[in-house]
């Protein structure tokens, strides 16, 4: 879940930085601007100007360059993502818990399909669907008897989620389980439902229980997968500053991975952080 970095205010639709390479491109951004301003003090010289410039470039570059080297996003999604930018974040039902940040986009669905594709998987289970996203980028991936289980706790999003994945070719293959996601997956195992890919995006808190339960109740398939999302955290895991309760969850949840002998796992530093985990235990 996306938390603030500065007081910043963005204007209404213009997405604020929530990753880290976004964030080092908005501060770079800044010291240029003021060094270019003479504010920075008078002695600093053209070619320290020259070599922030350049590190501004080469981290501003990135995510548009990763945008345009990766195959587009369908016309769903980009309907799915034009109609979440244009939702009153400020005021309306989500306020103070929600946000358009909070949505994966177009090279982090990129991934999910191609893990999709790389697996072979056919059934999926998505922890934290929002307005559905994600659960709609792996759903176009899946063939037709694919399915993903979509868990989602708030009715305000579903809602929007459900239009959107009406309105599209592929969102039949997601069905949307309302509730907290560890219920969920408590009566998924029950029902002795197993998955091939587990994709968690939801609360940071709840990381540790949601890959346990995986785990323990056996609802991962022998060559199943495990996504996590937003395990860089901003940076917060690794920075030498006060975190925030999210950035807390997220080291406390990348720790507890590192030392777990059940799993093997890689943090891929796409967007803000995705770790893939499978099971070596069995
Ligand atoms: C970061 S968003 C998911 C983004 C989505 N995967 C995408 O790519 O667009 C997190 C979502 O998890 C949901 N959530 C938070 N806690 C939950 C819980 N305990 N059970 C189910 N969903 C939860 C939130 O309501 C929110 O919609």
């Amino acid at each position: 879940m996306a938390v603030p970095a500065r007081s910043t205010a963005y204007a209404a639709g213009a997405a604020r930085p929530v990753t880290p390479v976004a964030i080092a491109a908005r501060e770079l951004a800044r010291l240029v601007q003021q060094a270019e301003a003479g504010s920075v003090g008078s002695g600093l010289g053209q070619e320290w100007l020259a070599q922030l410039r350049e590190c501004r470039d080469l981290v501003a570059g990135i995510d548009p360059y990763l945008e345009r080297c990766t195959t587009p996003e369908s016309p769903d999604l980009q309907a799915l993502a034009r109609h979440t930018r244009e939702v009153d974040w400020a005021t309306g039902p989500g306020a103070g818990h929600l946000e358009q940040e909070m949505l994966s986009g177009h090279v982090e669905g990129q991934l999910l399909k191609m893990l999709i594709h790389l697996t072979r998987a056919q059934r999926v289970l998505e922890i934290g669907m929002f307005t559905g996203y994600s659960a709609l980028a792996m759903a176009e991936a899946l063939g037709p008897d694919g399915r993903v289980v979509a868990c989602e706790i708030d009715e305000y999003v579903a809602g929007i989620a459900r239009e959107c994945l009406s309105a599209s070719q592929a969102g039949h293959k997601v069905s949307v389980r309302m509730g907290p996601a560890l219920e969920t997956l408590a009566q998924a195992a029950r029902a002795g439902e197993r998955f091939d890919l587990v994709f968690v995006d939801a609360d940071k808190g709840g990381y540790s229980g949601y890959l346990n339960a995986v785990l323990e109740l056996d609802l991962l398939s022998p060559h199943g997968v495990v996504c996590v999302d937003n395990t860089l955290m901003q940076g917060q895991p690794y920075l030498d500053r006060s975190p925030t309760p999210n950035g807390e969850d997220i080291a406390a949840f990348n720790r507890e991975v590192a030392g777990d002998p059940r799993v093997e796992q890689v943090l891929v530093p796409l967007r803000d952080g995705l770790t893939l985990i499978r099971r070596v235990d069995r």
